[in-house]
């Protein structure tokens, strides 16, 4: 192996959201350049296949079953990767879920705010558990995985819009508070990526805009490679994009 692929060695992550997806191809990304790896995802079936991958290609993986709506089984999580590989390094807040398009007149209150206690709550609950474990290491990394509809806005999607904003509020000032603690904690905007939650047009075709890279979710690991491997004091509070317009 190059020292590129073990750029991770003697790291510990942990990727929410791993069953599945960009988490998935995160997951085995980071345990491909050496670090130990969390799945962490409420599909169990899920993230043990992830884990099982990770384990079969020489990784060391955990599975955890997971909801990051509810603190006590963030909290489980984190103690689990911490107690079985002796740390955490970096946490990757990637978990959500992206509710049929509806206008703000007509949206079911309950998917609002599931939308917002998963993608946004989940997000605060992950890092809060994690923060005193990336302190006694003296330093690590906190990656949101946000959207270009958190800083543009799109019609229909008000609960998702509104949670991704606020991600990426949460990242900087997250990153602003962690400075001090030699934990950088920087926003990764994918862009358009084929997973299960890509939306599709109702020609069944997914709604990519005009011109738009749409990318499998292996495209976006270099990036999170790249964040999770900058230096110690490096980017910080920033937002990192994939995609080919604003936001
Ligand atoms: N795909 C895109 O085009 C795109 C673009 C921009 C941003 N993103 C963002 O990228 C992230 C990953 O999305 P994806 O496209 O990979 O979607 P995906 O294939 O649907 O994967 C989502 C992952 O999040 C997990 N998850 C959902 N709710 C959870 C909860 N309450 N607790 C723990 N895990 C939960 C899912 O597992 P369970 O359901 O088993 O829990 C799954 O593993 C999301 O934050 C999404 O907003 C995606």
């Amino acid at each position: 192996m190059t020292n590129r692929e073990q750029a991770l060695a003697g790291k510990v992550a942990l990727v929410t959201g791993a069953g599945r997806g960009i988490g998935r191809a995160i997951a085995i990304a980071y345990a491909g350049a050496g670090a130990a790896v969390c799945c962490a995802a409420r599909t169990r079936a899920q993230v043990e296949a992830v884990a099982a991958e990770v384990e079969a290609g020489g990784g060391q993986a955990l599975a955890a079953a997971t909801d990051v709506a509810d603190a006590s089984s963030v909290e489980r999580a984190v103690a689990a990767t911490a107690a079985r590989f002796g740390g955490l390094d970096i946490l990757v807040i990637n978990a959500g879920i992206s509710p049929p398009k509806s206008e703000v007149a007509a949206i079911d209150a309950a998917v609002w705010s599931e939308t917002i206690a998963i993608n946004l709550t989940g997000a605060y609950l992950c890092a809060r558990a994690a923060i005193p474990h990336l302190r006694a290491r003296g330093g690590g990394k906190i990656i949101t995985i946000g959207s270009g509809m958190g800083h543009r806005g799109a019609a229909d999607s008000s609960a998702y819009c509104v949670s991704k904003a606020g991600l990426w509020m949460f990242t900087r000032v997250l990153g602003m508070e962690l400075r001090g603690d030699n934990i950088s904690v920087n926003e990764l905007i994918p862009g358009p990526v084929n997973t299960a939650m890509t939306p599709a047009s109702p020609t069944g075709e997914p709604g990519i805009p005009d011109g738009e890279w749409f990318k499998e979710p292996e495209e976006v690991a270099p990036l999170a490679l790249f964040l999770a491997t900058a230096p110690d004091g490096g980017p910080t509070a920033q937002s990192f994009s994939l995609m080919r317009r604003d936001g």
